[in-house]
């Protein structure tokens, strides 16, 4: 037993420090909220002014990526809407310089891992279950970590597909 103890104690360290790493990239991975170009609201436009995700998120029940409107469809209400907000004159300033505004991607995997929204819509799976309660998030916050385990975890639940290709192309 003397013999292996320090094996096990190696053991034991480098146990302690992948379970260290994997926590500290999970906590690194969630609760980011990075600053916006325009201080956009999903509260105000999809709380109270109540529009669907789908009016600004068209492509996200019929292909992979949901998509960020363009400053034009923004531009279908704040031509008049709430000109006089400093945030506004900025979305103006974007749109009279014809210039695409370059949001901050706030939910992104890896390289070499695929995510489908059409797939998960069409299996009724909601927003909020990985977005968390946008209506209530000032600045979007990444809710989930998405790391490999949760997606896994709920595909076989749900009776997924699990195969490896499946996620990583
Ligand atoms: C099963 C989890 C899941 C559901 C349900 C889901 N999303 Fe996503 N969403 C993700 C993941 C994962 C990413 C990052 C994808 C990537 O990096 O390729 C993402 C990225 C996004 C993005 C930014 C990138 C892009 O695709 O344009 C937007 C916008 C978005 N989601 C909106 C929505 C909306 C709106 C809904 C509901 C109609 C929704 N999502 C439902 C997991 C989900
Ligand atoms: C359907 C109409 C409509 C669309 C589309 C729309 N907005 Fe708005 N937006 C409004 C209205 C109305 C207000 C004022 C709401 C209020 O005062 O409560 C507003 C307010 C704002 C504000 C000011 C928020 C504040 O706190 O002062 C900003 C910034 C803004 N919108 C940006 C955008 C951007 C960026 C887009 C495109 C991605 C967009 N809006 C699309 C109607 C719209
Ligand atoms: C008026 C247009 C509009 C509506 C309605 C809207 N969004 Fe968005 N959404 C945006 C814009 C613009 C961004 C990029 C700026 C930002 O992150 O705040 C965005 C960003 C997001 C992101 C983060 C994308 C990333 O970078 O990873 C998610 C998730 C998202 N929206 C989900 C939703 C959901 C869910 C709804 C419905 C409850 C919704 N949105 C309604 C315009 C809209
Ligand atoms: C809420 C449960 C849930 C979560 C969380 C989830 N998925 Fe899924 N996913 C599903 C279901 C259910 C399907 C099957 C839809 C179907 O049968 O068409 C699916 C299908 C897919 C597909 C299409 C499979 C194919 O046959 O081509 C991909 C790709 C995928 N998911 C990737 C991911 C990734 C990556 C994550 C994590 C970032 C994730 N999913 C998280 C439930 C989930
Ligand atoms: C349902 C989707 C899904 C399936 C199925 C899946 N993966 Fe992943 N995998 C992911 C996502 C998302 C990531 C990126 C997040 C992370 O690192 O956990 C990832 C990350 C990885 C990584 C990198 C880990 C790291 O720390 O960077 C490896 C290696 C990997 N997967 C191997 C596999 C193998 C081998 C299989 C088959 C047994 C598999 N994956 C099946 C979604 C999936």
């Amino acid at each position: 037993m003397k013999r292996y103890l320090p094996l096990i104690l190696v053991a034991y360290f480098i146990g302690c420090l992948l379970l260290i790493l994997v926590l500290a990239r999970q906590w690194q991975d969630t609760g980011q909220a990075p600053e916006q170009p325009i201080a956009f609201s999903h509260p105000i436009h999809a709380g109270n002014l109540g529009l669907e995700c789908t009016y600004c998120h068209q492509t996200v029940a019929r292909s992979p990526q949901a998509t960020v409107p363009p400053v034009s469809l923004c531009m279908e209400c704040h031509k008049n809407a709430a000109i006089d907000r400093p945030e506004v004159q900025k979305l103006r300033g974007f749109w009279e310089r014809q210039e695409p505004i370059h949001w901050q991607r706030v939910y992104q995997l890896p390289w070499h891992a695929v995510f489908n929204h059409k797939r998960h819509i069409k299996a009724g799976v909601d927003c909020s279950f990985c977005h968390g309660e946008l209506k209530a998030q000032a600045r979007v916050r990444q809710v989930r970590s998405l790391m490999m385990g949760w997606c896994v975890s709920c595909h076989r639940s749900r009776n997924a597909p699990t195969d490896c290709w499946t996620c990583h192309k």
